[in-house]
C-alpha cells in the first residue's frame, strides 16, 4: 500500500511545492489540499489514476509544454507509478511522517539566520511570535541533487535568511526550523542565528 505521507507527500515536496505550495490556485502541501484542486477543478479521482488529471498532467498526456514539473527534469516512471498506485488504491492520507523540529527562542532581530542540511530534505522556516505562537512570516526551501530550478541548492550548501522587524512584530521572536523528508531523521542539521552582517 503506498503511504501520502512516506511516498507521494515526498514527491509533491521536491518536485512541486516550489509551483503548487501556495493557497489560493492548485496546492499540494497536504493532503487536503492536493484533493481540493485547482484552478481544472479536481485533479484527483480517487480510485481511479487513468482519469486523474494529475497523472495526465506528469506523464506527458497533456503533451510537453504542460508536463510538470514545467521546465524541470519529468519524474521517474517509479514516482510516476507511485502517485497512480496511490490513487488507484483511493488517494488516503495517512499518520503523518516524522519531522525533526528545531527553535531558537529571544531571537532579537534584525538577524540572519543560517542552516546546513547534509541530506535531500524539505524546510519550513518560521518566525514565530514568542507569546502567541503565531506565525509572522515563513519560507519553505528544498534541496536536492542535482538541484532543480526549484530547489535551493544541493544538500550541504549553507542558506541564508536576512530578517529584520516587521510592523506589528515583536522585538525578539522564534525562529524555527521543520526539515521533513529526509532520508531518515532526525539529521546532522546546523541552525545558526547571528547578526545581520553589514
Ligand atoms: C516551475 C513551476 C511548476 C512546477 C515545479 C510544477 N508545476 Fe504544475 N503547473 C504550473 C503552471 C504554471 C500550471 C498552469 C499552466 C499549465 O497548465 O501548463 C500548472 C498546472 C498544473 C496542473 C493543472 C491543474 C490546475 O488546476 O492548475 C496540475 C495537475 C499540476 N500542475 C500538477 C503538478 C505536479 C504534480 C507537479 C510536480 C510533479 C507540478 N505540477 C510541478 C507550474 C508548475
Amino acid at each position: 500500500m503506498v503511504s501520502f505521507h512516506a511516498d507521494v507527500a515526498p514527491i509533491f515536496a521536491m518536485h512541486c511545492n516550489g509551483c503548487h505550495g501556495e493557497a489560493g490556485k492548485l496546492s499540494l502541501r497536504s493532503h487536503s489540499d492536493a484533493l481540493r484542486g485547482g484552478n481544472l477543478g479536481k485533479v484527483i479521482i480517487a480510485d481511479d489514476a487513468e482519469r486523474s488529471l494529475l497523472i495526465h498532467f506528469v506523464d506527458g498526456r497533456r503533451g510537453e509544454a504542460h508536463r510538470m514539473p514545467i521546465g524541470g527534469r519529468p519524474l521517474s516512471a517509479r514516482q510516476i507509478e507511485t502517485l497512480r498506485r496511490w490513487i488507484d488504491e483511493g488517494a488516503k492520507a495517512d499518520a503523518p511522517a516524522a519531522k525533526q523540529i528545531l527553535r531558537r527562542t529571544d531571537v532579537r532581530l534584525p538577524t540572519r539566520i543560517t542552516c546546513r542540511i547534509p541530506v535531500s530534505a524539505y524546510l519550513t522556516i518560521e518566525i514565530l511570535h514568542p507569546a502567541t505562537g503565531a506565525v509572522l512570516w515563513s519560507e519553505t526551501a528544498s534541496l536536492k541533487s542535482p538541484p532543480e530550478q526549484n530547489d535551493a541548492g544541493p544538500p550541504g550548501q549553507p542558506l541564508h535568511w536576512d530578517l529584520r522587524q516587521a510592523p506589528g512584530w515583536p522585538a525578539t521572536v522564534i525562529v524555527q526550523l521543520t526539515i521533513e523528508h529526509a532520508a531518515s531523521l532526525p539529521v546532522n542539521a546546523e541552525f545558526l542565528i547571528a547578526p545581520m552582517p553589514r
